[in-house]
């Protein structure tokens, strides 16, 4: 099966890169950048000299080129990797046609796309479509969105386009995504808890760090799942289309992952204190619960949950 990534040379997608290498499916690494040399250097430390670092370019507002290579390529699959992710920079007023078009408009176009050739859409969403309504409970997937920003607000709008286009789709919410690429709160917690001698972390936001790797373990699941009913489709709809949740399992607030990166780091000698959200003044208010019940896509698709901290230490270990 030939399958499509966009956004290749972000986070999720690069770990894309490391979890096909070797894949008997083929598969086509795209992006609007060049990959970043840092990028490039890890992807070689932890895969080896020949995993496929190339890119090749595509801008998924574009429907005719996404078309193009959907045709080219004979692409049956493609998993959207791409969006626009900096949830504070979403809220400038100036930005806010460029932050729709990439999270619904875009969307929309890979799914116009790949259901002109009768294959799947596999697009990650986000938890941060929640947060509006008080809740204390996992959000299950027909929980109605109430996003508190424009990235979330953008992400639901690119959740429904996809599914008014009648294509066969995927939606994956994830959240608190980090990895060894690009920027992520492991990172900056690695750096800070490394250099300074004390440091607040606001601990009245509670959700589920998630590593990059894992989800695009969950990813090739689905894809797995998706090609062996594929072979006895014959123009019927994948029965598995749908929204499903996928985070690590287990709960954290942002000061108790700062502790455990800063404690697996053996940055011992900072000090890390609990602070209150409004002492860090933020452009949008971020969802005080945002936990998300995975039962759906464990059930749906037999797919097993690493615990947050066994992939934390993995990942920092790579790191
Ligand atoms: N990061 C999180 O904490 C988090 C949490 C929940 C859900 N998610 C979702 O998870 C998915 C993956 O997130 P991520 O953190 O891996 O994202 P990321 O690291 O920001 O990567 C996104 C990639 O998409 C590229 N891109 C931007 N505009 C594009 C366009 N027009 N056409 C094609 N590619 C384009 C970006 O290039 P540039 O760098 O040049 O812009 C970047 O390489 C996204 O859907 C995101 O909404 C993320």
């Amino acid at each position: 099966m030939n399958i499509l990534v966009t956004g290749a040379n972000g986070q999720l997608g690069n770990e894309m890169r490391i979890m096909t290498k070797g894949s008997k499916d083929k598969y086509i690494f795209t992006d609007v950048c060049d990959e970043h040399p840092e990028s490039v250097e890890m992807l070689h430390k932890l895969a080896g000299d020949d995993i496929d670092t190339s890119t090749t370019k595509l801008d998924i507002t574009n429907l005719e080129d996404i078309r193009q290579m959907v045709k080219e390529n004979d692409v049956k699959c493609i998993v959207n990797c791409a969006a626009w992710t900096n949830v504070d920079g979403a809220e400038d007023p100036e930005k806010y046609e460029l932050v729709e078009m990439l999270n619904a408009k875009a969307p929309e176009n890979l799914a116009i796309a790949i259901k002109e050739v009768g294959g799947l859409l596999v697009h990650i969403s986000t938890d941060y479509v929640f947060g509006g309504d008080p809740y204390n409970t996992p959000c299950k997937e027909d929980q109605k969105g109430t996003p508190t920003g424009v990235y979330g607000l953008t992400k639901l709008h690119g959740e429904e386009k996809i599914i008014a286009t009648g294509c066969d789709y995927v939606i994956l919410r994830t959240a608190w995504l980090y990895s060894e690429f690009g920027k992520n709160f492991v990172k900056t917690m690695l750096n800070l808890t490394a250099t300074k001698p004390q440091l607040k972390v606001v601990f009245d936001q509670v959700g589920t760090p998630t590593y990059a790797y894992d989800l695009a373990l969950a990813i090739t699941t689905i894809l797995e799942a998706y090609k062996k009913e594929s072979l006895t489709m014959n123009n019927e709809p994948f029965t598995k289309n749908g929204i499903y949740h996928f985070s690590n399992e287990g709960v954290s607030s942002w000061f108790d992952f700062t502790k455990m990166i800063a404690e697996y780091s053996g940055h011992t000698a900072c000090d890390i204190q609990p602070c209150h959200s409004d002492e860090f003044p933020s452009p949008v208010k971020r969802p005080a619960f945002s936990i998300l019940d995975k039962t759906k896509v464990k059930d749906v698709f037999g797919i097993k949950v690493n615990y947050w901290t066994d992939s934390l230490r993995k990942s920092l270990g790579n790191m």
